[in-house]
């Protein structure tokens, strides 16, 4: 396994990786979601990049960038038995020198969700992706369904951009008690970890009642906010159950559908969701 920081170094690293290349773009503070990506990259991919960066422009002005878990010996430790043989951990400095102003936007699908709570988040996301992926140059790129939008975003820039790559999305996941994997889970002390498990439960409830043979998204989101209430310290942000292709809330659910939340947990926010259908 080679770390690499500097772009150019990267790309000579790049041209003489073998066979088909899978790349696994994160932010860091590995957990077992993302071992999860690397683990399905090396065993359909003959060569796996990782890349590890805070990409700064998908963070909003009162997010917490500054604050993001960062912990490089801790990652590299947790991937050296997984084969990944290349990690690129670029600088900011790199990626967004001064005078820097060019941006990827994928327009209606970063419109709802999380885009409408994260102005300019997704924007941030696009084009970073679309970076690594020109420097990676590989045929596959895994992503997490536990970004839902971010995923079904990536998939379209691929298919409008023409990006000659594979977007494989994984399944989320979880603890032991439902709560979702995720690097801001270190944010969740005390009573707070245990009041989280409350997103799994919700989505759950909403889960059977499509299960016994509910069709009206209202009544599925009502479900959610209902279970999402009895947790005190739980502030739901939004929930949606919509299309799974175009991210439309639905008034009828029919095939595949997402069922997503966003909920502040005290002062921390998280995310999840399940698909129907
Ligand atoms: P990050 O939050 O580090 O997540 C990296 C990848 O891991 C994403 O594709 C995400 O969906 C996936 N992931 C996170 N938690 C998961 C879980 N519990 N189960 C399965 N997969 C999970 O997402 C980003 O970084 C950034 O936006 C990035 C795409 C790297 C662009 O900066």
């Amino acid at each position: 396994m080679r770390s690499i920081i500097g772009l150019d170094e990267f790309r000579s690293a790049r041209r003489s990786l073998f066979g088909t290349v899978g790349l696994v773009p994160t932010m860091g503070y590995l957990h077992e979601g993302h071992l999860s990506l690397i683990r399905r990259a090396k065993a359909e991919c003959e060569s796996v990049i990782l890349t590890i960066f805070v990409n700064p422009t998908q963070f909003g002005a009162n997010e917490d960038l500054s604050k993001y878990p960062r912990d490089l010996e801790r990652d590299l430790a947790l991937i050296a038995p997984l084969g990944v043989d290349l990690v690129w951990m670029p600088t900011a400095e790199e990626m967004y020198p001064a005078g820097y102003q060019t941006w990827v936007e994928v327009e209606a699908l970063t419109k709802g969700l999380e885009g409408a709570m994260r102005p300019s988040h997704f924007k941030g996301v696009t084009t970073i992706v679309a970076k690594l992926f020109n420097a990676a140059q590989a045929q596959k790129a895994y992503f997490g369904q536990k970004d839902a939008q971010q995923a079904a975003v990536i998939r379209q820039m691929v298919r409008d951009l023409n990006f000659p790559l594979e977007v494989v999305v994984c399944p989320i996941v979880r603890e032991a008690d439902g709560l979702a994997l995720s690097s801001r889970n270190k944010y969740l002390e005390g009573a707070d970890r245990s009041a989280a498990v409350v997103l799994f439960r919700a989505l759950s409830a909403a889960q059977e009642l499509y299960e016994a043979g509910e069709r009206d998204a209202e009544k599925l989101r009502m479900r959610v906010k209902a279970v999402l209430e009895t947790e005190p310290r739980a502030q739901l942000q939004y929930v949606s159950c919509a299309d799974f292709e175009t991210l439309e809330e639905l008034e009828l659910v029919k095939g595949k559908t997402l069922l997503s939340i966003a909920v502040f947990i005290g002062k921390t926010r998280l995310i999840d969701n399940f698909i129907l259908g």
